[in-house]
């Protein structure tokens, strides 16, 4: 670990959605290797708990430009304007049927997933462009990759996010700046929880024909532990983004877990209706 420490001794990176999960464990791991790390969150009472824990930690919520702002220059003070990558991974899943989903909870899940992860890169590539070197890496899914039952806001939200990463790498090839994606599948974290709020938050479902499917994804939602096969810890994904931030040759795209390999293998190979027919198998009708 000396040998890790000493190659990142310095090098910065600014991680947003740290109060838990993915982002949590990658601000912790990254910290073990040598990096300084900035472990972003909303909430002053989850800013104070990373710090307890030793990390430098400041509030950035993805939703508000003037957060976005006043923490990249925050972190651009601190730092002598050196920022070397960005893990950019604060998100959420909002569930419903299609024809449940209302504009404004579209709205909400394009704010969190894409539009403040947009506002944060433009933010953070004149440092980048300044420094002639840079990482950034979007925590997308494999819901980026296929489509499932019950999740169109949420799959809408990552499709839209491996668009705009891939128009980005195009954009600043040879720029020294690279752009990376990881997709992960079913990850343990406190994604199902905030699923659910969301899910109440915003769909009403004695009034849905799919009344009956919402039954069994609330049970999947308020499940204990793993609800899908082939569940992975966080520390899966941390793998992927050392590789991602720290490898000479980083990849444009990391799946995690055997159901991302596999969907991104099957898109490519498989015609829509057979496609369709095990996405709507592995989803289960909600269960799933
Ligand atoms: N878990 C999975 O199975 C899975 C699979 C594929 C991709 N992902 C992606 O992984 C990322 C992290 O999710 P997770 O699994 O670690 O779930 P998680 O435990 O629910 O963590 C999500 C994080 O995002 C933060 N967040 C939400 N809205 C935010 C906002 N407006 N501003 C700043 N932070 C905000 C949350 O903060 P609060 O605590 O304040 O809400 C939390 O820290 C997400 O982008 C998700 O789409 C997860």
């Amino acid at each position: 670990m000396e040998g890790k420490e000493c190659r990142n001794n310095g090098k910065v990176v600014l991680i947003t959605g740290c109060s838990s999960g993915i982002g949590h464990c990658v601000a912790q791991g990254l910290k073990v290797r040598g990096w300084r790390v900035f472990a972003t969150a909303r909430r002053p009472a989850d800013v104070e708990r990373l710090q307890a824990d030793g990390l430098e930690s400041l509030c950035l919520d993805v939703c508000d430009s003037v957060s976005i702002q006043s923490s990249v220059k925050a972190v651009l003070d601190r730092t002598n304007g050196r920022l070397d990558a960005l893990f950019s991974n604060a998100g959420y899943g909002q569930p419903g049927a299609v024809e449940d989903i209302s504009r404004e909870a579209l709205r909400e899940q394009f704010e969190t997933n894409l539009f403040g992860a947009l506002e944060l890169t433009n933010q953070v590539i004149p440092a980048m462009r300044r420094q002639g070197a840079g990482r950034i890496v979007y925590n997308s899914s494999v819901l980026g990759l296929v489509a499932f039952p019950y999740r169109g806001a949420y799959v809408a939200s990552k499709f839209a996010m491996e668009g705009l990463a891939d128009t980005l790498r195009l954009e600043l090839a040879g720029t020294g700046i690279h752009i990376c994606l990881i997709e992960p599948g079913p990850i343990m974290s406190r994604f199902r929880a905030h699923a659910y709020a969301a899910y109440q938050r915003h769909v009403c479902a004695e009034n849905s024909p799919h009344q009956e499917r919402y039954a069994a994804m609330e049970a999947r939602l308020l499940k204990e532990g793993p609800a899908a096969p082939f569940t992975l810890p966080p520390a899966a994904v941390l793998k992927r983004v050392i590789h991602a931030l720290e490898n000479p040759r980083p990849r444009a795209r990391y799946p995690v877990t055997v159901p991302a390999y596999l969907f991104a293998i099957l898109r490519r190979w498989l015609p829509t209706p057979m496609l369709d027919g095990i996405l709507r198998r592995s989803g289960g009708g909600g269960r799933r």
